[in-house]
């Protein structure tokens, strides 16, 4: 089935490395135009030289500058507004996601919520009134199945994704009949390189496989393997994102899609 993405121009936030390269590497080949995005230049260069893509926006989305200055980057890139915004930047900078609420700090809960919320509303704040001019645009935030089936670890993170999913819904609302569309994708446990080297660091052994970190990580209670049976991949991810991005989805709006193999267990 032909998407009709050929030509789209699109920027998909924190695409150095994980999730964000499947993403970006599946709307190029589906024939967009793609920025991709990280705050370290030389790991998001590395990453340019892999891809087919139409070039690269260097900023830090918690803060207002940086998320100004990746807009700009990306609009001259692309040579025009963003037409498909994919707000996947975030994840946590620290080890919150091994740590209960109670050992969590407040400045930690500001930090999640500036990288995994508000880095997403900024963006959206300035590329929704191009598409709203042109009756056209897609915004899709990638938030978390543990947004809405939070564990007892890493609630600043947690509780931030669900603030994300909180803004989709509203958003898509307020942007009623103006050929917007705004939506929320979950990811389950995906293995990216983040989380191999967030289990090799947490684990203090650089020298762990994915499977032996994804082990030890339900050994520990982190999370559990999934009725898939198996871990997700980028791949997984990109083609929900694809199929939302496309001009077909036009009745799909203020939905959260589940790409977690089973693991949210609600009907
Ligand atoms: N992997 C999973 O199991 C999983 C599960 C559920 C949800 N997710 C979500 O999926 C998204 C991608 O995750 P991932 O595992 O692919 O992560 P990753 O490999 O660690 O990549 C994260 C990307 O986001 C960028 N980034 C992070 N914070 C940023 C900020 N404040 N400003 C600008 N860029 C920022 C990073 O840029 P630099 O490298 O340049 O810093 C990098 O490009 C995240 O939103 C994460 O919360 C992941």
């Amino acid at each position: 089935m032909d998407l009709q993405l050929a030509g789209k121009r699109a920027l998909v936030t924190g695409s150095s490395s994980g999730i964000g390269v499947g993403i970006a590497q599946m709307l190029a080949a589906e024939g967009c135009a793609v920025v991709i995005h990280g705050r370290n230049r030389e790991r998001t260069e590395s990453t340019l030289r892999d891809l087919k893509v139409a070039g690269m926006a260097i900023g830090d989305l918690s803060t207002d500058e940086g998320a100004a200055a990746v807009h700009e980057q990306a609009r001259a890139a692309l040579g025009g507004p963003i037409e498909i915004l994919v707000n996947n930047a975030g994840g946590t900078d620290g080890d919150s996601t091994t740590r209960p609420p109670l050992k969590i700090t407040v400045e930690e809960w500001l930090s999640a919520y500036q990288g995994n919320a508000l880095a997403a509303v900024r963006l959206a704040l300035a590329a929704a009134p191009d598409m709203i001019s042109a009756a056209w645009g897609r915004i899709i935030n990638i938030s978390s199945a543990v947004a809405v089936q939070p564990n007892n670890l890493g609630s600043d993170y947690t509780g931030a994704k669900a603030a994300l999913n909180n803004f989709t819904v509203s958003l898509a609302g307020s942007l009623q009949g103006s050929g917007v569309t705004v939506n929320t994708v979950s990811p389950g446990i995906i293995m990216t390189s983040g989380l191999l080297a967030f289990g090799r660091h947490n684990y203090a052994n650089p020298d762990m496989t994915a499977t032996e970190v994804a082990d030890r990580m339900v050994a520990d209670k982190i999370f559990d393997y999934p009725p898939s049976g198996r871990l997700g991949t980028p791949e997984d991810i990109a083609l929900i994102v694809s199929t939302l991005a496309s001009p077909r989805s036009g009745f799909v709006t203020g939905a959260n899609y589940r790409v977690d193999g089973g693991q949210v267990r609600t009907v």
